[in-house]
């Protein structure tokens, strides 16, 4: 049987699954995204959830939930972002949800920002269109050092 990679509309149930995936220390390193505490991740998505300007999807591999996609606002531009669970990397799971998600995403331009050591991230951006147009960095928390980063368009 071949996989499949499908999207659907989060529900709560898969909340629990989601804060496992960004608990993850490689996976939080990689992405140079600090780890959420359950509350403020719980908030979090309690508030992404009800903003109906985020497109919010959950990835199913062969049924399960492997992850997340998504596209969002930030400051006036309209953004992507992804988080796979570690035990599913590395199988084209990212770069066939992103791809869905451009179809059901229909805005342009729409941008990304990928830290530079993300090689994997930067992949499945590129492999979906997107190009690099500058580079910046930024601080994920005040503890942490710069970290640069790539920021991508999709035209
Ligand atoms: C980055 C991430 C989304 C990749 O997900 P994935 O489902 O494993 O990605 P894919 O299997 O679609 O692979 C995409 C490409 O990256 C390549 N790749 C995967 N892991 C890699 C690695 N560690 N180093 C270099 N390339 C890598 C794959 O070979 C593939 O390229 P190819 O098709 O030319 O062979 C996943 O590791 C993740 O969720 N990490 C933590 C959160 C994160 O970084 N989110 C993105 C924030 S910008």
């Amino acid at each position: 049987m071949s996989n499949t990679i499908t999207l659907r509309e989060i529900i709560q149930d898969d909340l629990p699954i989601f804060f496992e995936h960004q608990l993850d220390p490689e996976a939080a390193k990689m992405a140079a995204f600090p780890s959420r505490e359950k509350e403020t991740f719980m908030a979090h998505w309690a508030k992404i959830m009800a903003n109906e300007n985020v497109i919010n999807r959950t990835i199913l591999f062969n049924g399960q939930v492997a992850g997340n996609v998504a596209s969002f606002e930030m400051e006036g531009e309209r953004e992507v972002c992804y988080w796979i669970g570690r035990e599913f990397w590395g199988l084209g799971i990212a770069s066939e949800s992103l791809k869905q998600l451009l179809g059901q995403e229909v805005r342009r331009p729409l941008f990304a920002h990928v830290a530079k050591h993300n090689v994997a991230s930067r992949r499945v951006l590129e492999k979906c269109g997107f190009v690099v147009i500058r580079e910046d960095k930024w601080k994920p928390d005040p503890n942490q050092d710069e970290v640069e980063e790539f920021i991508l368009t999709l035209k």
